[in-house]
């Protein structure tokens, strides 16, 4: 737990032993916020081992914001005078514009962003030392956190919605194009890449309602409950939740409502990891298809060159390389999840510097899938359907045969009966070495009284998506429904 101790403000000079030695300290009572109890600084492997402002100064914008809103409180509460907030604030703005600059000094001898910005400000303001009252880096750090992560997911949101509009043009632009559909990767039943590509709006989607439940998750301020217990000091939880942005809909504050719970839980971390490794899950997917469709094999697809590159060894190779990635990434994301889920699952109340490590996982998982949604987006933008290959692969009358079994039902008989009826169907067919409606009507009839001489007028596309209108289903007023439900969602 943290030892509340205000730093000494004073000079903070690294005394390292012989560089060689074995003991390898840094003799200063002054370091960071809780020198007071220690005769001897951390050794200097402890300190490499153990500073995180190496990545959580991308925290450092938020980190003064609730500075702002903390210090403002402590004065509304009688814990600052006017005076001494407006020599912070007055500070509090210098430093944010160093940040901003890119010429703040990062120090990792003061451990973390929290020490960095306060040490840097209690340089210029020494009024900065009552700054961390009734408050510790604990609840600091979840507050933090928690603002960067309603950014992120915000973000994320923007990314999605720019991805779904690509897929949405791509889809309506191939509407009269068909594919094979396949289950266990072999054809199955025609679609239309409208339809496929369909799909992959629903789970982007699913993903993009997902981010807003992340930001609602992440929108409970737990700023005030200090270490574990909160404080002996009239606080006003309310008052900088209020500031800080964590509000309802009606602008009330959002506050948690158990101090050892917040500065403790991660859950809003992990919906915010499950949120990007399923949207990396759904992305993945995709890149399965497309890469598959980019192959000679099925060479449905032609991907922009821009997003494709060469092979060092052989000259005539486009490889389809920003599909493979985007597979690949989703395997870190979902790690990610994965390194959370670990960390947290035996750790004892309340706050255990463990949790330091959850910034590595968050950060990473929305730096991968920002950019992972922007390349898949780019990447479809250029894509084209080759027409002519799809219509190829799509006319194998057989994708049609459960419309046959179909149309006997229609006439009565029982699925079952039916679909041995075209099973016995297309063994014939495969005997005579015919496709499936060129069997002659005579072998063909005699497999079923039912089976009348319309039998083959089954194997018409057309006909076949016409008569799927149900919803969700691949007929055209259908697939120009769904069209239309999503431009009327991506439009508000
Ligand atoms: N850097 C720490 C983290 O990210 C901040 C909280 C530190 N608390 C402590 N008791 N050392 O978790």
């Amino acid at each position: 737990m943290e030892s509340v101790q205000m730093a000494c403000v004073g000079l903070f000079i690294i005394a390292l032993e012989d560089r060689f030695g074995s003991m390898r300290i840094m003799a200063r009572r002054e370091q960071a916020t809780w020198g007071g109890r220690f005769s001897n600084g951390p050794a200097e492997l402890m300190l490499a081992f153990s500073e995180s402002v190496s990545f959580d100064q991308r925290l450092a914008l938020y980190d003064i914001a609730v500075n702002r809103a903390h210090t403002a409180m402590l004065q509304s509460v009688g814990l600052l005078t006017k005076k001494e907030l407006s020599a912070i604030r007055r500070g509090l703005d210098t430093i944010e514009k160093r940040v901003q600059d890119g010429k703040l000094k990062w120090n990792p001898s003061f451990e973390d962003v929290h020490m960095n910005v306060e040490q840097a400000l209690t340089k210029i303001v020494p009024e900065a030392a009552k700054m961390h009252t009734a408050r510790s880096r604990n609840d600091q750090i979840a507050t933090d956190s928690r603002l960067f992560m309603k950014d992120a997911c915000s973000d994320l949101m923007v990314k999605l919605d720019g991805l779904l509009r690509s897929l949405l043009k791509l889809a309506d632009a191939n509407q009269t194009v068909f594919i094979p559909g396949y289950t266990h990767l072999q054809r199955a039943q025609p679609v239309s890449v409208a339809h496929h590509l369909l799909a992959y709006i629903e789970m982007f989607g699913r993903d993009a309602t997902r981010f807003e439940q992340a930001f609602d998750e992440a929108n409970w301020c737990p700023l005030g409950c200090g270490a574990l217990a909160g404080s002996t000091l009239p606080v006003n939880r309310e008052a900088t939740a209020k500031a800080l942005g964590f509000v309802d809909k009606r602008g009330r504050p959002r506050i948690t409502q158990n101090s050892m719970d917040s500065v403790a839980d991660r859950d809003a971390f992990l919906d915010f990891a499950h949120a990007c490794a399923m949207c990396g899950t759904h992305i993945s997917r995709l890149a399965e298809d497309v890469i598959l469709w980019n192959s000679s094999e099925f060479s449905y697809i032609d991907l922009p060159d821009a997003f494709c590159t060469g092979s060092s060894l052989m000259p005539q190779k486009k490889n389809p390389d920003s599909m493979e990635l985007l597979r690949g990434k989703s395997g870190r994301l979902i790690g990610n999840l994965q390194s959370l889920y670990v960390m947290v699952k035996g750790l004892p109340l309340t706050y255990n510097r463990d949790l330091q490590e959850d910034k590595v996982q968050i950060f990473d998982s929305f730096d991968q899938l920002s950019i992972c949604l922007e390349v898949l987006a780019g990447t479809l933008k250029g894509a084209k359907f080759k027409k002519k290959n799809c219509s190829e692969a799509v006319s194998d009358p057989a994708l049609l045969a459960t419309d046959l079994a179909d149309y006997l039902v229609e006439k009565g008989v029982a699925f079952r009966e039916a679909h041995h009826v075209v099973g016995a169907l297309v063994a014939k067919a495969e005997s005579l070495k015919l496709p499936l409606n060129e069997v002659p009507d005579k072998e063909a009839l005699a497999l079923h009284p039912k089976m009348g001489k319309d039998w083959r007028g089954v194997f018409s596309l057309e006909r076949a998506m016409k008569a799927r209108e149900g919803v969700g289903m691949p007929g055209p007023k259908q697939i120009r429904r769904q069209l239309a439900r999503w431009k009327k969602r991506l439009s508000k």
